[in-house]
């Protein structure tokens, strides 16, 4: 994957060989910070404003202040997507810390966040996105504040090493049989026509997608219900699929031994796709 070189850190550009932070960083040693993907095509952010307003809102939630207005970090991310010369598809991982201070759990006075992003190469997998994907079902074992894209990241990275080993793309978590999300994306039931998520409650992320895939199903006509379906349910199901910035809208066509219906991606998930496709410029 091509790493473009120029990191943005502290407002500051710096080649990403000179970042340096003391090792006693809150980011490290506690996970007290929170991050942001932002899908990029052909050298422009996708959903831009959405994931800026939820990294103000995740900062918020967790007390952190961030050195500069809404505008001020836009100016900056579009300034390190020119001076890295992106023009084509990929990623910004963006992160901020409550910064580096002596080890302690109160928050550290006077010391300001640490905050990087950088830049990657990220083709869009068009073997997933025509094909679909597997996923196991796991027991979602994360906090009651997963609407905060917040650092800690162990019970994703584990339930995804899970479905790794299991041959599969995603887990699909569950608390007590009722199915939230996935470990690093948002999930839909469709049935008669209908597509049935988690609402944004506290229990998942409020995907940017999954807002883009609210606005495409309302300007399609089909019904967006923010009633969450069961592990059972899926069995039934007309068609799954999911949807991150980095995964698009994506069919699931097997979950643990279960084929969706015939096994290839549905109707509905398709028209949201080429929605997508419309919504972020994207020719196949
Ligand atoms: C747990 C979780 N849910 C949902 C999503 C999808 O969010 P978005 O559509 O903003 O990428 C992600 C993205 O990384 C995630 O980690």
């Amino acid at each position: 994957m091509g790493v473009y070189p120029i990191i943005l850190t502290q407002s500051k550009f710096m080649h990403r060989d000179h970042l340096k932070y003391p090792f006693e960083e809150r980011g490290l040693q506690f996970g007290d910070g929170v991050y942001e993907v932002i899908r990029i095509y052909q050298g422009e952010y996708y959903l831009f404003e959405e994931h800026i307003d939820r990294l103000y809102r995740s900062a918020e939630a967790i007390k952190l202040t961030l050195p500069y207005s809404k505008e001020e970090l836009k100016d900056l991310l579009l300034e390190l997507m020119t001076r890295n010369k992106m023009n084509k598809d990929g990623k910004l991982y963006l992160q901020a810390t409550r910064g580096s201070a002596p080890r302690d759990h109160i928050f550290p006075k006077g010391v300001l966040p640490n905050i990087y992003g950088y830049i990657q190469e990220l083709p869009r997998n068009l073997n997933n996105l025509n094909n679909g994907v597997k996923a196991i079902t796991r027991r979602d074992a994360r906090w009651e504040n997963c609407y905060i894209k917040s650092l800690n990241l162990l019970p994703n990275v584990l339930a995804k090493q899970e479905a790794s080993e299991n041959d599969c793309y995603e887990a699909i978590l569950h608390k007590d049989g009722t199915v939230t999300e996935c470990s690093s994306s948002n999930v839909y039931l469709v049935k008669n026509g209908k597509i049935f998520t988690h609402p944004a409650t506290n229990n998942i992320l409020h995907g940017c997608v999954r807002m883009a895939v609210e606005r495409f199903a309302t300007d399609l006509n089909i019904e967006f219900i923010e009633d969450a379906f069961s592990v059972e349910d899926i069995a039934k199901a007309d068609e799954l699929f999911l949807s991150s910035s980095t995964s698009e809208v994506l069919p699931i066509i097997q979950v643990d031994h279960t084929i969706i219906t015939d096994g290839k991606p549905g109707k509905v998930t398709k028209m949201l796709q080429a929605a997508y496709e419309q919504d972020a410029k994207l020719t196949k």
